[in-house]
């Protein structure tokens, strides 16, 4: 059975097709490569043993999408995930981020209509809740206005899957991610930043193995025990392993209306500063940090309630904090191995 995965050599992606390959789907990834390499697809390989049939395609453009179709009849369901992805650079180029984020998931709507596919998973985020007035979130937490265009665009995403799914055959299942860190035990697949990372773990690792000189603690004023801001931070592969769940669902019908949602995160939150000690005990290596003011933007606290992941889905994040932050430094070793040797 062919799954088209688009966005399928990014971070969640590359890791989800690993998963679907070890379930014998059949992958076919699409995707432009402005924020991956092809030479992810030989590492998924290297992995699992099979090459993924892979198409460079602008899923913005409605013609390249159409042609993607007619090239693939027997795509039998999508995971969704190219998108444009930084908050800061859609503050900067709002329009780049609405013309990328909807302007594909329309096109791959209207194509699945027209050659009769009837499943779709979209990348959905936690963003969409804000700082939420509960916690933890559940999937019923009232959605706040956006902060940003790229969290805007994900609710707005939500809003054309509900509203297609009204008049469509199509069923989606939207799941939003918490905070996707770590990589394949592998280290053959992990996060690639292009740049400066804004996030997190690759501030940390690439502080770590000597790229960055320290790492900027944004914020240690807040409500919080250590005044760092806390986030439910959710292993990469668990949320890959959360889409297989979620594509089996709708793919044996068993979904309970058109249109459904899911947290994807662990159910608890850590703060910066516990984050960076796992790190710390995990590595091996004493991490230069400094406290700075709070980032412009950033909510104080945020984790998931997964019951309904847990028990709709039948799936459960199984990976704690530690294994998160050893695989992301072995993924930032391999990275500086790979650099030593002029690759
Ligand atoms: C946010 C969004 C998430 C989105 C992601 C994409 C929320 C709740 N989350 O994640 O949905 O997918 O952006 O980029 O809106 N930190 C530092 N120093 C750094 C980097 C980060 O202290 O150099 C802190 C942040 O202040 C934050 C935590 O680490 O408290 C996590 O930050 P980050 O990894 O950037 O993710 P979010 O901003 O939570």
């Amino acid at each position: 059975m062919k799954i088209l995965v688009t966005g399928g050599t990014g971070f969640i992606g590359s890791h989800t097709v690993v998963e679907l390959q070890k379930q014998k789907f059949e992958v076919l990834i699409a995707d432009n490569l402005s924020n991956s390499s092809i030479d992810v697809l030989d590492n998924i390989a290297g992995i699992t043993g099979v090459l993924p049939d892979f198409e460079k395609v602008d899923l913005s453009e409605r013609e390249a999408t159409a042609g993607l179709f007619n090239r693939h009849p027997d795509i039998k369901a999508i995971i969704h995930f190219a998108a444009s992805k930084s908050v800061g650079e859609s503050v900067d180029f709002p329009l780049k981020y609405y013309r990328n984020n909807l302007n594909s998931l329309i096109n791959i709507l209207e194509e699945m209509t027209k050659h009769e596919i009837h499943d779709i998973v979209f990348s959905s985020s936690c963003t969409v809740y804000g700082q939420a007035d509960e916690l933890p979130v559940r999937e019923t937490t009232p959605i706040k206005p956006a902060w940003s265009p790229y969290g805007n665009t994900k609710q707005i995403c939500e809003e054309i899957i509900r509203d297609n799914g009204r008049v469509s055959k199509i069923q989606a299942s939207m799941l939003r991610y918490f905070n996707p860190i770590g990589a394949h035990e592998s280290a053959l697949i992990g996060e690639l930043p292009l740049g400066v990372p804004n996030n997190l773990i690759p501030y940390i690792t690439q502080t770590a193995i000597g790229i960055r000189d320290y790492l900027r603690v944004w914020g240690d004023d807040y409500n919080t025990p250590d005044g760092t801001a806390i986030r439910d931070y959710i292993h990469v592969v668990d949320l890959a392993e959360a889409h297989i769940a979620a594509i089996n669902r709708l793919l044996d019908g068993k979904n309970e209306v058109p249109v459904e949602v899911f947290n994807l995160g662990t159910g608890k939150g850590y703060s910066v500063l516990e984050v960076i000690h796992s790190f710390e005990k995990m590595s091996g290596v004493k991490l230069k940090y400094k406290i700075q003011n709070r980032r412009p933007g950033d909510i104080e606290k945020v984790w998931a309630d997964t019951t309904r992941a847990n028990k709709v889905l039948g799936w459960v994040a199984k990976r704690g904090l530690d294994d998160m932050t050893l695989s992301a430094w072995n993924w930032e070793k391999h990275l500086a191995e790979l650099k030593n040797k002029g690759k």
